[in-house]
């Protein structure tokens, strides 16, 4: 049921709100008359001690369900200490890449179908590893067979183009790192700020849903483009990723997003007054490097759309030669899951003006099955 929306990837979009307050129910929890704040995953309970003692954490996924894991990457290794790295699922079946009885494996998975995460959770399982679940759909494969997860609770997602699953996604994540972490002195100020941007995050959701005329004029701006760059780092790497998979999965535009650290190594080449590119560059550990990227991008005389936080706009673009959005700024880890909204929206409209089919775009499909 649509409701009074268009198209299932817009009302999905629209209601993050309400999907990341189910996502949190009952898991974050405020202790005692001191009002401590800590974290409950109660299908993790009994495997915390494991997962704290082993080697690696290993994030394993497709698509969105990857991209949701790149951004709760450095969150993870911060709060935990244990290394993480990240697979494709088909890359590591293809590699038949190390994985040890020392690992934690993490299979991130909104359907709990996908074919190739299914696989890599078999391969897993037989070189004993812990594997752990992280999906949307209970009863799924993939929360059947691994030995324990969490359920995102983001209710049903229709639209083929994952929106919703991944702000959940991305929030349990956060919720794992805080829960694995556990409560050192060293850093009970940064849980405790995590937290309480969490039980916020709804809100501050809510505040940057209201750029959706500007993404629905951006749009109109960009309708006829070739191609389009989204440069991020640091927390919002996975976002510059995540928004240039949007655009390409639904609106059928050649999009790429690209490490900022990169750019030098190959992108720049790329760069003319033509060519739309997105930088990221909300407030966080990586803010003077991005605006060095613009500067060096402005030199070049790029087309630049810049994403900031709020009243950030003249640091970030001092002689309004670019397009600015504005976005409340939270806790730099849980900025990914407001930065991927205007992207969301953005090729939500795109994908609307050109004419093609929001909920099925051409070839794709929500379960990937088969391999
Ligand atoms: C569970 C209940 C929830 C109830 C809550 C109250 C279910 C599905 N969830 O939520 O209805 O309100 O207790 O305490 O009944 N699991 C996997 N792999 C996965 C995902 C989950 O093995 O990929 C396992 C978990 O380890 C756990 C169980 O499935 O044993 C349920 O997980 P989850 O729904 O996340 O647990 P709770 O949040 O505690
Ligand atoms: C498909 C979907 O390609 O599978 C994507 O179209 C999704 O939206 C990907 O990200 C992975 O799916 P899942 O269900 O494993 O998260």
């Amino acid at each position: 049921n649509k409701g009074h929306y268009e198209h299932y990837m817009q009302k999905e979009i629209h209601e993050q709100p309400e999907s990341l307050t189910t996502t949190m129910r009952g898991r974050l929890i405020r202790l005692g008359s001191n009002k401590s704040k800590s974290v409950l995953l109660g299908g993790l309970k009994d495997h915390l001690k494991t997962i704290r003692r082993s080697r690696r954490i290993v994030f394993i996924g497709c698509g969105t369900s990857y991209n949701a894991a790149l951004a709760a990457r450095p969150i993870l290794e911060e709060l935990s200490g244990v290394p993480v790295t990240m697979e494709i699922a088909s890359d590591l079946l293809d590699r038949e890449g190390p994985i040890y009885r020392e690992d934690t494996a993490v299979f991130v998975s909104q359907s709990g179908e996908t074919a190739d995460t299914l696989l890599a959770l078999q391969y897993a399982l037989d070189n004993g590893a812990l594997c752990v679940g992280i999906t949307n759909t209970v009863g799924s494969a993939i929360a059947r067979n691994t030995h324990c997860g969490v359920h995102i609770n983001a209710g049903a997602e229709i639209g083929v183009a994952s929106t919703k699953a991944y702000t959940s996604q991305i929030v349990v994540m956060v919720m794992l790192a805080l829960a694995i972490g556990g409560d050192t002195l060293s850093n009970k100020a940064k849980r405790e700020a995590i937290i309480d941007g969490l039980f916020d995050l709804p809100n501050k959701v809510r505040e940057v849903l209201k750029l959706d005329q500007e993404m629905k004029d951006l749009a109109k701006l960009l309708i006829a483009e070739q191609s389009l760059l989204v440069f991020g780092r640091g927390y919002n790497y996975a976002t510059a990723i995540e928004g240039a998979l949007k655009v390409k999965e639904v609106a059928l535009m050649h999009s790429e997003g690209i490490l900022a650290g990169e750019m030098k190594h190959g992108p720049l080449a790329l760069v003319d007054e033509n060519l739309p590119i997105v930088v990221i560059a909300t407030r966080d550990a990586c803010f003077s490097k991005q605006q060095s990227v613009i500067q060096q991008l402005h030199a070049r005389r790029g087309r630049l759309i810049v994403m900031c936080s709020k009243g950030d706009t003249v640091s970030v673009c001092p002689n309004e030669s670019c397009r600015v959005i504005e976005v409340p700024q939270v806790e730099d880890c849980l900025q990914p899951v407001i930065n991927v909204v205007p992207l969301q929206l953005l090729a939500y409209h795109l994908t609307v003006l050109r004419g093609f089919n929001v909920d099925q775009p051409r070839n794709l499909a929500k379960s990937v099955t088969t391999q």
